[in-house]
């Protein structure tokens, strides 16, 4: 559905691009000349991309007066200062980003970031004015060893840990490892069924009011013939897109799926 009853407000559809270590600067501003004429009459869903630290500014130019909001790909647990290759959030806000993905499986599998470290970017980003996606997601193993849900949990609970938010500073991603850039998605019920049990964790965390209204997106092997079949079930509110998100075809197919609500 493209738009979901909680208990005081409507959740829209989210579609969200992560470009992760792809694209320079020109094929950046192709994409969005590309995109933009393409999804011009695509009012009931939002949009966001996500392209490397290097290629923000240009997008943003070219995105300023359009629907399409942008995001950094990471940001600094630190407020400024001595952290070299760091990117803090207030320049993330400077370059017009109003989103950022926290926790995303290749930062934690890759860098090695921590559900601490996770925590605290979680916080720094809200408290300079984004809004975090914040990703969770087991791995191969886990899901075979009926410990998806515990991993889930434990992700949630670590990285909100005294966080006082409400549920329109933050969005959940739940990126299950083994469906990233695999090919291979999980299916629209499991999806669904995580999406739900992460709602519960919300509501046992904060209140039934924040986990009825936070939007909840799905990622993993997302493309044109699956989002529908996401989108169908109650609690996945969006998707959070990799692979076919780097071509603007591709991307404004997607776009106009989550507009249709299908
Ligand atoms: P793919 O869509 O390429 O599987 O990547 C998903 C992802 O990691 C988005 O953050």
């Amino acid at each position: 559905m493209a738009i979901k009853m909680g208990v005081s407000f409507i959740r829209k559809t989210f579609i969200v691009a992560n470009w992760k270590m792809n694209k320079m600067v020109k094929e950046a501003e192709d994409f969005c000349r590309d995109l933009l004429p393409q999804i011009e009459d695509c009012n009931h869903v939002d949009i966001a991309i996500c392209p490397p630290f290097t290629s923000l500014g240009a997008v943003n130019d070219l995105l300023i007066n359009s629907k399409v909001l942008l995001g950094g790909q990471d940001v600094s647990w630190e407020k400024q200062g001595a952290y070299t290759g760091e990117v803090s959030a207030s320049m993330l806000n400077d370059v017009g980003c109003q989103y950022v993905l926290v926790g995303h499986s290749e930062r934690r599998e890759i860098i090695g970031e921590t559900d601490e470290i996770v925590r605290l970017k979680l916080q720094r980003a809200i408290e300079a004015g984004l809004i975090p996606i914040f990703c969770v997601g087991e791995d191969l193993a886990a899901r075979d060893n009926n410990r998806a849900s515990d991993v889930i949990k434990k992700q949630l609970t670590a990285g909100l840990k005294n966080l006082e938010i409400i549920s329109s500073s933050i969005v959940i991603a739940y990126e299950p490892i083994w469906a990233i850039g695999t090919g291979s998605n999980a299916s629209p019920s499991d999806a669904q069924e995580m999406a739900l049990f992460i709602r519960h964790e919300l509501e046992n965390i904060f209140d039934k009011d924040f986990a009825q209204n936070i939007i909840i997106l799905y990622g993993g092997s997302v493309k044109e013939d699956n989002l529908a079949d996401f989108l169908q079930e109650e609690d996945v509110d969006g998707a959070l897109v990799g692979g076919a998100s780097l071509e603007a075809n591709s991307f404004a197919k997607l776009v106009r799926i989550g507009a249709n609500g299908q």
